[in-house]
């Protein structure tokens, strides 16, 4: 556990804060994709942790997340001050793999999967393609990052305020057209059924080498609780087993993925 000092805490947009800390014991180690369970200063409730994707980390030891305000943890850190202290557990969880250089990366988002995997596009050798949904535009956050990072950037909203109207995954056919010939590896994280979703159409296409991030609600982000767990194909008579997503990821093989029969 490392102390965090909070070094800047402001609102990114609407209602998605970001939050630097000053600990550079974690950004040494920080893979992309890992995961931080904060232990929120001033919160009442001061046992339960929450998890926070690490978003970015810099050479002079300070970790970005970006997060959404959704309830009494994430209300009370958006009101924490530079100066403040948070206790952090990290880098914790399974990292995505950093593609190759002949890869070419296409990342799938939805919500805050863009603040999870903004250090995979930025330590990606070859920059790739973005696609971002979202239910609205409010939603959509650090496009102009990915841009500046290399990213071919495009946009979806449920509501067609931005981008284009309807999900994220029907994109998915037009960057694979203008892309024949590339080795495409997919990345994805963002709410489950998006994901679900994504892992059906990789494991039909046969995209064995995607990884998904199966953010789940967690408790103790050790591995001791299995409150976290998700549903990973098996070879078992019921062709799948629980995992948890802190121990065994949040970064899985979509081929791994159980998405029904
Ligand atoms: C590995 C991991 C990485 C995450 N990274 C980020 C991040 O980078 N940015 C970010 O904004 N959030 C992230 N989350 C979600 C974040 O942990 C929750 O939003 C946060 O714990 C909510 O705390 P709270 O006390 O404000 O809300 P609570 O009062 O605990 O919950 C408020 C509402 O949010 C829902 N909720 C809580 N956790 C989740 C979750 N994991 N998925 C979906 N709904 C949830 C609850 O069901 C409830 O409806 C991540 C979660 C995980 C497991
Ligand atoms: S959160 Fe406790 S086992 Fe994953």
């Amino acid at each position: 556990m490392k102390k965090g000092e909070i070094v800047t805490n402001s609102i990114l947009k609407d209602e998605y804060y970001q939050v630097q800390f000053y600990v550079p014991e974690i950004c040494r180690e920080t893979r992309p994709g890992q995961f931080v369970h904060v232990k929120i200063a001033n919160l009442r409730d001061r046992i339960l942790r929450r998890p926070f994707s690490i978003s970015d980390v810099s050479e002079d030891g300070l970790l970005t997340v970006v997060y959404k305000v959704v309830g009494e943890g994430t209300k009370v850190l958006a009101e924490l001050k530079p100066g403040e202290v948070c206790d952090l557990m990290g880098p914790l969880g399974n990292p995505f793999s950093v593609p190759a250089e002949d890869e070419f990366p296409v990342i799938v988002a939805g919500g805050y999967g863009s603040a999870a995997t903004y250090l995979l596009a930025e330590r990606a050798p070859t920059k790739g393609v973005l696609l971002l949904g979202a239910r609205s535009q409010n939603d959509l956050i650090l496009t102009d990052k990915f841009a500046a990072a290399g990213f071919d950037v495009r946009t979806s909203t449920n509501d067609g305020s931005e981008g284009y109207k309807g999900f994220v995954t029907e994109l998915i056919p037009q960057v694979l057209e203008e892309n024949q010939g590339k080795k495409i590896r997919f990345y994805g994280c963002g709410p489950t059924p998006m994901l679900l979703a994504l892992a059906k159409i990789l494991q039909d296409k046969g995209y064995n080498d995607g990884e998904l991030s199966l953010d789940h609600l967690m408790c103790c982000g050790v591995g001791a609780c299995f409150a976290c767990v998700v549903k990973i194909k098996d070879d078992n008579p019921d062709g799948w087993r629980y995992a948890r997503t802190c121990k065994e990821g949040p970064v899985f093989k979509a081929s791994d993925v159980y998405v029904g029969e």
